[in-house]
């Protein structure tokens, strides 16, 4: 294992007190559900849906799930269409199939408790070292850092290390580094939350922190010298594969087809609109409707559209296929389910990769 020598180490002793300071005059301000709140199940729950996803966005959802599942009993029996209904338009639905696993796991094994060690929340579905840092300190008071990208962008800067946060053993030197100044009970949690907040409202990413409001001004290195707006360095990432595809939305009254994705991969187990590979041509995709025994009434191309997943680009050309009202075996055609605007609206959880063509 590669070490990592961070500079000046010795200041993360006095950030803690400016940042829990500021923390409390400000959190009043940025009033999130789920804050004045240790009920592990709670503390958990917004913990998954904050991964990868704004605060902001993670309310409306928070709030439903909790009205919808209000225990952790009720998490580990729903059935899956409605926990991904539940979780439509939120994205990453692993995240949604691990909560439940997990749910399930800590009826079985822990009384239907969320377990106080860390190392066993560790171990649960979907619960990996910032996630259970998180959890650990805001509900059970424990002296573990959250590291997240906020984390270690203001770290970098006020030590002003020019280390690649992209290294996973820069992310280990900085809990390791922040782990001895860790306070226990209700600091933990809220250091780790004045770190979250400092890293969205003040210490942003993409050049220029508002130095001027923040608690840590007197003590950053980078801004002293007037590197925070290059600090952090983060070596790029693999660009995202592009992928071709032509979704066809297929409408037989005012029903339209849906079929579920393979329980592997992508959006794994979620309904989708029926697709195929490449940039297809009217003359193909009527040829390929023919071929499945459906009459194809009118073809109309619609506009294309693409979506941003963490690895893949799709690029997507898509064309509504009205059939024709007393076209034969319609009703049978595999693999097809076919849905009422209503049943889309209640049912079906579609994901937001075809809201363009719903
Ligand atoms: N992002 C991840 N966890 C968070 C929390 N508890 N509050 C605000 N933003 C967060
Ligand atoms: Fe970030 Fe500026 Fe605060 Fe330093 S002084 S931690 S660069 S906002």
């Amino acid at each position: 294992m590669k070490a990592i020598a961070l500079p000046h180490t010795e200041i993360l002793a006095e950030i803690i007190e400016p940042l829990l300071t500021w923390y409390r005059a400000q959190s009043e301000e940025r009033a999130l559900p789920w804050r004045g709140t240790e009920d592990p199940y709670r503390v958990w729950l917004s913990e998954i849906m904050l991964q990868q996803t704004r605060a902001t966005a993670v309310v409306p959802y928070y709030e439903r799930f909790l009205a919808a599942l209000p225990t952790i009993e009720a998490l580990a029996a729903v059935d899956e269409e409605t926990l991904m209904k539940l979780w439509q338009g939120l994205g990453y639905y692993s995240r949604a199939r691990n909560l439940k696993r997990a749910a399930e796991a800590i009826v079985a094994e822990h009384g239907g408790r969320l377990p106080r060690d860390h190392k066993v929340l560790l171990s649960l579905p979907g619960i990996g070292p910032y996630t259970d840092a998180a959890i650990a300190s805001i509900a059970f008071g424990l002296p573990l850092p959250a590291v997240d990208g906020n984390v270690l962008r203001v770290v970098c800067r006020v030590l002003e290390s020019s280390a690649d946060i992209a290294d996973t053993a820069v992310r280990r030197a900085i809990a390791d580094a922040l782990a001895p100044h860790y306070p226990e009970g209700k600091d933990a949690g809220d250091l780790n939350q004045a770190f979250m907040d400092l890293g969205a409202t003040v210490c942003l990413p993409n050049g220029a922190p508002h130095c001027p409001r923040c608690p840590l001004q007197r003590l950053c290195l980078a801004h002293a010298s007037g590197t925070e707006g290059t600090l952090p360095i983060k070596s790029r990432a693999k660009a995202r594969r592009i992928e071709e595809r032509t979704i066809l939305r297929l409408e037989q009254g005012n029903a339209i087809a849906i079929q579920k994705r393979p329980k592997k991969g992508l959006l794994a187990g979620l309904w989708e609109l029926p697709s195929l590979p490449g940039k297809k041509t009217r003359e193909e995709v009527e040829a390929h409707i023919k071929e499945q025994g459906l009459l194809p009434a009118q073809i109309t191309e619609l506009p294309t559209a693409k979506h941003i997943f963490s690895h893949v680009e799709w690029h997507m050309t898509a064309y509504r296929v009205q059939l024709q009202e007393k076209a034969p075996a319609v009703a049978e055609a595999a693999p097809y389910t076919w849905a009422t605007p209503k049943a889309l609206a209640t049912t079906y959880s579609i994901p937001s990769a075809f809201s363009y063509f719903l």
